[in-house]
């Protein structure tokens, strides 16, 4: 059998395939095998890929496509599209030698050796996700934040979306092990964990018995310490309660901010969309959370050009987006999925349209973030030092509401925590100073 000595890892997609990386990265490395940044030198490529828009994969297709022959290399394809596409990969990327879904990611090394014995084409996925996972295998490059899986899979079924079945049901981790790893992770000199799930809030509802839900568990991590800071991504609108908003009111080291997307300002569109909310509940919640915690800071997913959405919707999404005021936003352009219920309707909403929405919204956007950076400047706020700058002498953090901000320091207060004086701003970037 051909021994396996390097590989090249590329990931795309969300923090859950970053987290999938990590762990088969140590997977990887427990075979003996080295990671290296030159695809050439590599006798193993693995692409963790991303499903979610067509963007992303004409993304990997477009890699894959360019790979230009195997030379003698082995090729693997991971992540949400080895469970959309399954065997079609083989036939569209007749180089590929394994495809390994985002439920099978702990068989890795027995498809590794499957692919070296027989030297055939193997598929390995799962539509279901049992939890016998080795989390704690994961090899992360960050010395100072450290994302934690609690949820995995989803069961929600917005009509656009491809997750719930790239990544079958929602499967809780028990408490016992993400408090151990999160222990374990402290004692490592980890100051900073997220907390992953599709739905953080769902978490536990699959085990009823547990009796622990998600603000549980965030009063159970509290409890660590040296563990500055938590953070969670991302919230359903829907499982948001008031013990949760209680918890990010009371508890240290839970920031204050949270991410709960929107997706839609119109009520037509939202049902059309499943999200299980109105327009008004959202706000609603959005109301609560800002009087429970006054400066909590807000992130939302908005997608514009629903099939059927008219002109008139998408001016109820830039209303609402203009009122909530979000710290953080992401947008994007409705792209059809293959498989999804929204497949089957008319995806009417011309591209044309659809990038004028976006960027409308896009630059609505801006001019809020520049206000709100504005408001920013000339306040003193807490940064946890995450690693040094480019720049020689100079730091890079974050607040607690999830803005980068520079400033110089020495290097041994990576990992520290600081007040510093926000003085400026260039792009998305705060500079500040020690006072
Ligand atoms: N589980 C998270 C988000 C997962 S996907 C949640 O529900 O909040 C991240 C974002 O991608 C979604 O919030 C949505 O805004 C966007 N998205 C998902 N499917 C999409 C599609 N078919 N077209 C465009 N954007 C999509
Ligand atoms: Fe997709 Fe909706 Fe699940 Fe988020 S909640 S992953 S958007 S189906
Ligand atoms: Fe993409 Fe899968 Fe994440 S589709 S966004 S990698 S869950």
């Amino acid at each position: 059998m051909k021994k396996l000595k390097t590989f090249f890892l590329r990931t795309y997609g969300c923090q859950m395939n970053e987290l999938d990386s990590e762990i088969m990265k140590g997977l990887l490395e427990r075979r003996g095998m080295q990671q290296v940044d030159d695809e050439n030198n590599a006798d193993l490529l693995l692409f963790n890929t991303c499903s979610i828009r067509d963007l992303a994969e004409r993304k990997v297709m477009g890699k894959l496509g360019q790979l230009k022959g195997k030379k003698g290399r082995f090729i693997g394809v991971a992540g949400c599209m080895a469970n959309s596409k399954k065997e079609r990969l083989f036939k569209k990327l007749p180089d590929i030698d394994f495809v390994i879904g985002t439920n099978n990611i702990s068989d890795l090394d027995q498809v590794l050796n499957e692919v070296l014995e027989t030297g055939r084409p193997t598929l390995r996925v799962s539509d279901q996700f049992e939890e016998h996972l080795d989390y704690l295998i994961a090899k992360r490059d960050d010395p100072v934040k450290a994302f934690v899986s609690i949820i995995r899979g989803c069961d929600k079924f917005c009509t656009y979306c491809v997750v719930p079945y790239t990544r079958g049901k929602e499967v809780s981790r028990p408490l016992r092990d993400i408090v151990e790893e999160c222990q374990k992770l402290v004692d490592k000199g980890y100051r900073e964990i997220t907390l992953l799930g599709q739905n953080v809030n769902s978490y536990g509802r699959d085990q009823p018995e547990w009796r622990v839900r998600f603000h549980d568990l965030l009063y159970y991590l509290d409890q660590i310490k040296g563990l500055f800071r938590i953070r969670f991504m991302t919230s359903h609108p829907v499982d948001i309660h008031v013990e949760l908003m209680k918890a990010v009111r009371d508890l240290p080291s839970v920031c204050e901010f949270i991410h709960f997307p929107l997706q839609a300002g119109s009520n037509r569109i939202l049902k059309k969309m499943h999200r299980m909310y109105t327009v008004e509940e959202y706000l609603e919640k959005v109301a609560q959370l800002r009087e429970l915690v006054p400066h909590v800071a807000l992130g939302t997913d908005i997608i514009v050009g629903f099939p059927t959405e008219t002109e008139e919707e998408f001016q109820e999404t830039y209303d609402k987006f203009q009122k909530i005021e979000y710290s953080v936003a992401f947008l994007f352009a409705y792209s059809a999925r293959k498989g999804t219920p929204a497949f089957r309707w008319k995806d009417d909403v011309s591209e044309e349209e659809k990038k004028r929405r976006l960027q409308r919204l896009l630059k609505l956007y801006e001019e809020m973030a520049k206000a709100d950076k504005e408001k920013m400047l000339g306040q003193e706020v807490e940064i946890l030092v995450e690693s040094k700058h480019q720049k020689k002498g100079y730091l890079k953090g974050r607040t607690r509401c999830w803005k980068k901000v520079i400033f110089s320091g020495p290097d041994q207060w990576v990992g520290s925590l600081q007040k510093v004086f926000l003085h400026g701003y260039s792009h998305q970037t705060f500079l500040g100073e020690i006072r």
